[in-house]
């Protein structure tokens, strides 16, 4: 029990840059990325098409290599490591199964290549197998299979090996929503039963905060928060992960005073609230605030934002109650149910809950 943990990570990634083509072509798709991912963690990168999820992934498993900066394995360099040689398996978004080897022998065939004897290689498959629920269609072949089923075909036989990283590319992308989300519990049971560290990528935001332990989320070949799913959606740092991530209200803030890391800041000329942050006085903020964590308040009580209601929109789960602030910026609400109670044109109060508000940086 009291055994010093192993708190070296999984995976250090030092000041990667990594540029494509040149001249006024040039393309920098990593632009000084650094990052640490645990032991045993799920690790997401979360960012939209083009900004450098793929690359990252690729130079971790050694099938590029970066212009500048390193990437330890476990403490260890591993520039000089070739992608086989590398304790790291990878799983592409297109399965790229072999379509002449059956589901059994698609899982044997990379062990026998490492030079596993028979009767090892043959356990490990029957193990793989019943880990990700295939043991009756072992004797198919790859076009005989569902794509679910193919996906986890992929998995098996990018575990068998037992590496001691997982990096997953989308390998869910091509699945219909309902197979998705199954597959997507079934993901994260087989990161528990295994413990090997998964590095998972996604540009959907829903599927990030449902799977990771935490979430890097990058943009423009940048890294802008890592955090835990909580803190990227409820306490966003930039407009981008703000953005990004779900519904938001951005409103602006004007800096009246500030004391050792805490502002009085007038919300959208109406509102004057405690917050985090380091501006100064005078200075105007971007102020993010969920939907969710806003409410409906006597009009004219304190510690409330006057607004008018412009549209109710039902979206199933809930309503959003689309507002216009007294500074003309638009705000939501959102309330589970259908009735709001109120009517475009009607004035209302907004109150919003403790810690719910969040100054950006940038
Ligand atoms: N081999 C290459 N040659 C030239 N440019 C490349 C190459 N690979 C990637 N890029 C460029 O680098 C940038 C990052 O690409 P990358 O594939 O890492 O993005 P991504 O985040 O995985 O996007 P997606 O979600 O679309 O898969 C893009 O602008 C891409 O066009
Ligand atoms: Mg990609």
């Amino acid at each position: 029990m009291n055994q010093p943990q192993d708190t070296t990570p999984a995976i250090s990634v030092r000041s990667l840059v990594k540029t494509f083509g040149r001249g006024a072509e040039m393309i920098t798709a990593l632009n000084n990325v650094s990052v640490d991912i645990r032991q045993n963690e799920f690790f997401t990168l979360l960012g939209p098409s083009g900004c450098g999820k793929t690359t990252l992934l690729r130079l971790i498993a050694g099938f590029e290599l970066p212009d500048q900066g390193e990437v330890l394995l476990h403490g260890k360099e591993i520039a000089h490591l070739p992608p086989h040689k590398r304790p790291v398996n990878t799983v592409f978004q297109n399965y790229a199964l072999f379509p002449h080897l059956s589901v059994s022998r698609n899982i044997a065939f990379g062990l026998e290549m490492l030079g596993w004897d028979k009767a090892k290689v043959t356990a490990t498959v029957e193990r793989m197998l019943e880990l990700v629920k295939l043991e009756p269609l072992a004797n198919r072949m790859p076009d005989q299979l569902s794509g679910g089923q193919q996906q986890r075909v992929a998995l098996a036989r990018a575990l068998a090996p037992e590496p001691r990283v997982l990096l997953l590319d989308e390998p869910l992308a091509a699945l219909d929503l309902k197979l998705r989300k199954d597959m997507q519990l079934e993901l994260k049971r087989l990161q528990d039963e295994t413990g090997i560290t998964f590095v998972f990528v996604t540009h959907d935001q829903e599927e990030a905060l449902t799977m990771s332990d935490r979430i890097a989320v990058m943009s423009n070949g940048l890294i802008q928060q890592v955090g835990t799913p909580h803190d990227i959606y409820y306490a966003p740092e930039t407009r981008f992960v703000a953005d990004f991530i779900g519904d938001i209200n951005i409103i602006r803030g004007e800096v009246n005073s500030t004391s050792d890391g805490s502002m009085q800041v007038t919300l959208a000329g109406d509102l004057e609230m405690t917050l985090a942050g380091t501006a100064s006085v005078g200075q105007s903020v971007a102020v993010a605030i969920r939907p969710e964590r806003s409410h409906f308040a006597v009009v004219g009580a304190p510690e409330t934002l006057s607004a008018r209601v412009t549209d109710n929109v039902f979206f199933g789960a809930g309503t959003n109650i689309h507002l216009m602030l007294n500074n003309g910026q638009g705000f939501i609400v959102r309330i589970q149910g259908q009735e709001s109670g109120c009517k475009p044109g009607d004035t209302v109060a907004i109150a919003i809950e403790r810690d719910a508000a969040k100054v950006l940086d940038n």
